[in-house]
């Protein structure tokens, strides 16, 4: 086996060689590692020392700790001005316009059916009303059978309804919270739902296959039809103004009875007809009614003791006449101009 001092000269000019070829910082570190680290050669010679006798020793350790010193400071004043040639170079290439404008911020903001359900909630809560959720997918009993509707009811159609498989579907309406909640609820019963409906229809200017309902109903001894025109009036002036006109019209749900629409005056072209409220001047904005008998007993109610009234309407219908909005696929499209329109 060669000498010690004969293994550092060899480490030494070996080392040198590789040096001269390491061009670029990555080089260079990648050298250092390889010489000085660990399981480099110069650690490997201070294993060596175990064979020198005791009197060689003090003198090889130092020859080993000079040549690690010598091959430390080679690396670190390399890489020192490597360094800066790279930094030179890429300054040259890159350059920054002080003059250019400051980037614009957009700030985020609620989305106006969101806004419309946060107006209609304050008002509801205002009210005495306390809001719960139903779920989006849901059984055939709690949107249509627990309902009243009976079984050969169009509204079941596979036209109006998406199913889904086992057995479940997407709600058509809220109303579906109706019996959920009583069966969960001792009344008195005073519940807002809002959330998600599901229609297959065909999409257009004044309907899309899915839009937000609000969910109303009041459960309680002797509450009567009075009580719901009250509520309804008192409701709509206060999200619409007491301007806008409404009319309210008998209608049929299976689980109501008696059962009403209400419509607001067409504020798109004033009552005069257009697109939007398929020429009659008005828009149907709501369905209310008495809660069916049949529908209490479904939720565990005794309709001998108790007796209700429920309502539910449409979000985007009440968003588009408060703002005037032309189309409601404007709502689902999430254009920024017509979303920044509402701060
Ligand atoms: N669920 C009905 C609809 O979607 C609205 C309604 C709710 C009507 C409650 C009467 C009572 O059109």
């Amino acid at each position: 086996m060669a000498s010690l001092p004969t293994m550092i000269g060899e480490l030494r000019s070996q080392f040198m060689r590789e040096l001269n070829e390491a061009l670029t910082s990555k080089d260079l570190e990648a050298l250092k590692v390889k010489y000085l680290g660990k399981k480099g050669p110069v650690q490997s010679l201070m294993h060596e020392l175990r064979h020198a006798t005791s009197e060689e020793r003090p003198q090889l350790g130092k020859l080993i700790n000079d040549l690690k010193e010598e091959l430390l400071s080679h690396c670190d004043h390399s890489l020192h001005r490597v360094k800066l040639q790279e930094q030179n170079a890429r300054l040259a290439t890159e350059w920054v316009d002080v003059t250019l404008p400051g980037r614009k911020h957009n700030l985020g903001r609620a989305h106006p059916i969101q806004q419309m359900l946060q107006r209609i909630l304050d008002i509801l809560i205002g009210m005495g009303f306390s809001v719960r959720y139903g779920p989006d997918v849901d059984t055939d009993y709690y949107n249509f059978g627990g309902l009243n509707f009976p079984e050969d009811h169009p509204a079941r159609d596979m036209q109006d309804t998406f199913y889904l498989e086992n057995g479940l579907l997407l709600r058509t309406h809220t109303s579906n919270v109706q019996v959920h909640a009583m069966e969960q609820f001792e009344p008195p019963l005073r519940i807002v739902a809002p959330g998600r409906a599901f229609r297959n229809e065909d999409i257009s200017a004044r309907s899309h296959i899915f839009f937000h309902q609000v969910e109303g109903f009041y459960i309680d001894k002797g509450v009567t039809f009075a009580d719901l025109m009250a509520v309804m009036e008192e409701f709509l002036s206060k999200i619409l103004g007491e301007k806008v006109e409404t009319l309210f019209r008998p209608s049929y749900f299976p689980f109501v009875e008696p059962g009403m629409e209400v419509d607001v005056r067409c504020t798109a072209c004033k009552g005069k007809g257009c697109k939007l409220c398929k020429h009659t001047g008005w828009l149907e904005i709501l369905g209310t009614g008495m809660i069916h008998p049949n529908v209490l007993r479904n939720g565990g109610i005794d309709p001998e003791i108790y007796s209700g009234f429920a309502w539910g309407m449409g979000i985007e219908r009440l968003t588009i006449l408060h703002y005037d909005i032309p189309d409601i696929r404007y709502f689902t499209e999430n254009d920024q101009r017509f979303l920044e329109q509402f701060p």
